[in-house]
């Protein structure tokens, strides 16, 4: 089967590239294709997104498409940023302007537990899909440390790694993380 992975965020793709390796016959990125697609993430949930995503990139290709959304859930903050992690400090924020506004909601808190989630979606060219659910536990530390990685990975301390993401190098947060983890889940289905 050939796939195409619905994504604009390089870091992600490259990712799924390598957890993926040698599972599919050929794995293109939209820009491999040449596909412009940006859907809005309008649902509630990560399901919905991720549906979002695929579905808008099917309309561009007859190849099997692959979505994921995911984010971060902290616990003393009732689960957000969750579906808002990309746009928690505003609609185009950056990566460090979210890790800032988190920093400032925790500020003085002491329980830092979080955790990392994500579902992923194939969606195949008739409309059926599979889904795959991962997630990976840390706690949140009160400044950056490392520069691996994209999004909160500097800021999250995996209890498996011992370290951050940040910190991690990619083989050592494939290895354990939510997306690894949600696409394993949905191989088992295949
Ligand atoms: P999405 O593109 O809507 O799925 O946004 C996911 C957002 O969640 C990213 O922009 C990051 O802020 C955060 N996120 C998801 N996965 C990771 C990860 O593996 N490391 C760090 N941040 C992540």
């Amino acid at each position: 089967m050939e796939l195409v992975i619905a994504s604009n965020n390089k870091n992600k793709v490259r990712e799924i590239r390598e957890i993926l390796q040698g599972k599919f016959e050929a794995i293109y990125s939209l820009s491999d294709l040449g596909i412009h697609s940006d859907a809005e993430e309008t649902a509630s949930d990560f399901l919905g997104n991720a549906l979002i995503k695929a579905r808008s990139v099917a309309a561009f290709t007859d190849k099997a498409v692959l979505a994921d959304d995911s984010g971060l859930a902290v616990d003393v903050l009732c689960g957000a940023p969750g579906v808002f992690s990309a746009r928690y400090a505003g609609e185009h924020a950056t990566d460090d302007q979210n890790n800032e506004l988190l920093l400032k909601k925790l500020a003085g808190k002491e329980d830092r537990n979080a955790k990392f989630i994500a579902t992923v979606v194939l969606l195949y060219p008739n409309g059926t899909y599979v889904v795959g659910e991962g997630s990976v536990e840390g706690a949140i530390l009160e400044e950056k440390k490392g520069k691996s990685g994209f999004g909160y990975d500097p800021l999250f301390y995996s209890y498996e790694l011992k370290k951050t993401f940040g910190e991690a190098t990619e083989e050592e947060k494939n290895g354990v993380s939510h997306r690894a983890r949600a696409l394993e889940n949905l191989l088992t289905k295949l």
